[in-house]
């Protein structure tokens, strides 16, 4: 029987994703510990993979639906079909600094440079954009940069390196997203799925 095949993020959005997946009606289990990235989890494949590519596998119609955040939608420029705000994974993108900073901003760091343009021109504002990869933070504690474009989750990260949050650019959850092709081809599939997250995140 043809199955769905998903793109789900690596990390803490894993699990988060498997639950709604499942609470939605699909009997998921993923191999406990092992480092595979592609399982048959019973109901759909699961492919896992780093959470900036889930855009790309889903456009591309190799993944017929993923989960990722809004923040990695719009800073992927993404058209894809996105039904149902998961509700879960709520953070914010934001601009951060060392606390006590005051000399004004020149370079930002970020893994959202596109995110981080748009913001410095509704702001009226020139600054280096340079684009990192992960523990963007650290670009503070270093003199790489004199402020970073990043998710605050918990606000434990910033905390924990004497950072503070200087503006909030945009807020954020997860999304599942849609093939467009796949909801053609795999409608029987795909459509309760997305009625069934729908409710589930409504109550
Ligand atoms: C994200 C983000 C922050 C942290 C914020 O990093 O880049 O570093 O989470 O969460 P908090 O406010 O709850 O501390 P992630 O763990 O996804 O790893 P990365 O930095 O390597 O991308």
């Amino acid at each position: 029987m043809t199955k769905l095949t998903l793109a789900l993020p690596k990390g803490r959005v894993l699990e988060r994703s498997l639950a709604a997946l499942r609470a939605a009606g699909l009997g998921l289990t993923l191999p406990p510990g092992g480092r595979g990235l592609k399982h048959d989890a019973g109901d759909a494949w699961i492919i896992e993979m780093r959470n900036s590519d889930v855009p790309t596998y889903v456009e591309l119609g190799v993944a017929d639906a993923g989960v990722v955040g809004k923040e990695v939608l719009l800073e992927a420029g993404s058209a894809l079909f996105e039904p149902v705000d998961l509700g879960f994974a709520v953070c914010r993108l934001s601009l951060i600094r060392p606390l006590g900073a005051t000399r004004p901003i020149t370079r930002i760091a970020s893994k959202y440079p596109r995110l981080t343009q748009q913001y410095l021109a509704r702001k009226g504002l020139t600054a280096e954009v340079v684009k990192l990869s992960g523990n963007v933070e650290l670009a503070c504690l270093t003199g790489l940069a004199d402020a970073v474009v990043d998710v605050v989750e918990t606000g434990g990260t910033i905390r924990a390196n004497h950072l503070t949050e200087v503006e909030v650019i945009l807020s954020s959850s997860a999304r599942l997203v849609v093939n467009r092709a796949a909801l053609k081809l795999k409608a029987t599939l795909l459509k309760p799925l997305i009625a069934a997250l729908r409710q589930h995140t409504a109550t």
